[in-house]
């Protein structure tokens, strides 16, 4: 298939593109690089060996979408495009709504226009707010999402759910992801967040590498088993495979996915493996909980072991030692 890819320059699209050529599949990538880097596709291109089409352009700008699908042949569209800072999107809660949605909007009147009838969302783990329980399955209730950012993906699957109704022969693939880490093996692709990283691994290396001080772990006092907080971290190359495996599910209608490992780590947990794996030290320290966060969040995978036939394979090892080869070899990200 050739599969349009929006925010197909980020993290985890650079990683999707890698595996869709990989299981055979055309790819095209259109980034307006709001958090990303055009130098990023010439790494995509040492490790693939194919060109990627790339357009330069906002997905909220129907015009230009149009023109992608007049000027390309897609059978389908895995939507990564849009803004998702937590802590920026309570700040500046318009900017997330604007580009979030009204990228979705135009991006599905494009798709309509053109004919094409198969759309892979990214959503995230945040739908489900505080878990009743875990491992969390995908009936579990959703909203009460504690931050904009959050609200928006709860909105787009609710918008993507009510097209896919009025639209009986449209799919619409949600994906969950849960807490996606590391980086391809090659270190030539990974996480390379601007400014001072929000999220534990991108933090993790760069006090590693010496760009930051120490962490700080946001607060012991959680019910878990040693205090701080529990989530299931993803390596980012299975969660790309996941993409690959919802792009080979033909069944019409809306279908919801978590991507996850169904295990938990705990922020101690996952400082204490990067030392060992990679034997340097994380300097930390115990800070106050950090307002919004959850005790303990992880996925039961099997739904999309059953119907997808994909399960995560990479280990916390994989994880904590891809996520510091991309840190270590492109000590400032992207930049030259
Ligand atoms: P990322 O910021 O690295 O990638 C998103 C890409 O979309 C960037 O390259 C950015 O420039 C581009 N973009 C944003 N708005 C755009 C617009 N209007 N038009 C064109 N391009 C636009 O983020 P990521 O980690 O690769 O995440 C991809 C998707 O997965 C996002 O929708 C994100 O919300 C979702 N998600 C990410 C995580 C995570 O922890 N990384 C967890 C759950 C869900
Ligand atoms: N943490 C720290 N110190 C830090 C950063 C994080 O102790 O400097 C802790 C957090 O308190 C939490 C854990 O590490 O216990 C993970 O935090 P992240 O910020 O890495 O991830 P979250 O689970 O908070 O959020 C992530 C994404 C969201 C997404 C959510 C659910 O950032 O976009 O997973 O999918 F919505």
């Amino acid at each position: 298939m050739r599969v349009l890819l929006t925010g197909g320059a980020g993290y985890i699209g650079t990683h999707t593109i890698v595996e869709m050529y990989a299981a055979g599949h055309d790819v095209v990538v259109v980034d307006n690089f709001s958090n990303s880097s055009p130098a990023v596709m010439e790494r995509v291109f040492e490790i693939t060996g194919k060109k990627t089409p790339v357009y330069a352009a906002d997905v909220a700008n129907e015009a230009e979408m149009d023109r992608i699908f007049t000027e390309q042949k897609i059978d389908a569209v895995v939507h990564f495009a849009g803004l998702k800072a937590v802590g920026e999107s309570v700040r500046m809660p318009l900017a997330y709504y604007a580009n979030n949605i009204d990228s979705t909007l135009s991006l599905l009147h494009a798709m309509e226009k053109a004919g094409v009838k198969k759309l892979i969302f990214s959503s995230s783990a945040t739908v489900y707010g505080t878990p009743e329980r875990c491992p969390i399955s995908e009936d579990s209730p959703t909203g009460h999402c504690s931050n904009p950012y959050g609200w928006t993906k709860y909105m787009i699957e609710q918008i993507l759910t009510d097209y896919a109704k009025a639209n009986p022969d449209f799919q619409v693939i949600l994906l969950r992801y849960f807490n996606p880490v590391g980086a391809h093996e090659s270190g030539k692709i990974g996480e390379s967040p601007n400014g001072i990283p929000n999220n534990l691994m991108p933090y993790i290396t760069q006090v590693a590498v010496g760009k930051l001080k120490e962490l700080s772990v946001y607060g012991n006092d959680y019910p878990t088993p040693d205090g701080t907080g529990v989530r299931d971290y993803i390596h980012v190359v299975d969660l790309a495979r996941g993409h690959v495996a919802a792009l080979n599910y033909k069944k019409p209608g809306v279908e919801v996915f978590n991507l996850g490992t169904g295990k938990g780590y705990s922020v101690l947990e996952m400082v204490k493996a990067f030392s060992r794996v990679n034997g340097v030290a994380v300097p930390y320290r115990i800070a106050p909980r950090r307002p919004g966060d959850i005790a303990e969040c992880y996925a039961s995978p099997d739904k999309a072991a059953a119907k997808l036939g994909w399960r995560a394979t990479h280990d916390l090892d994989d994880m904590v030692r891809d996520a510091w080869r991309f840190q270590s070899q492109n000590p400032r990200g992207y930049e030259e």
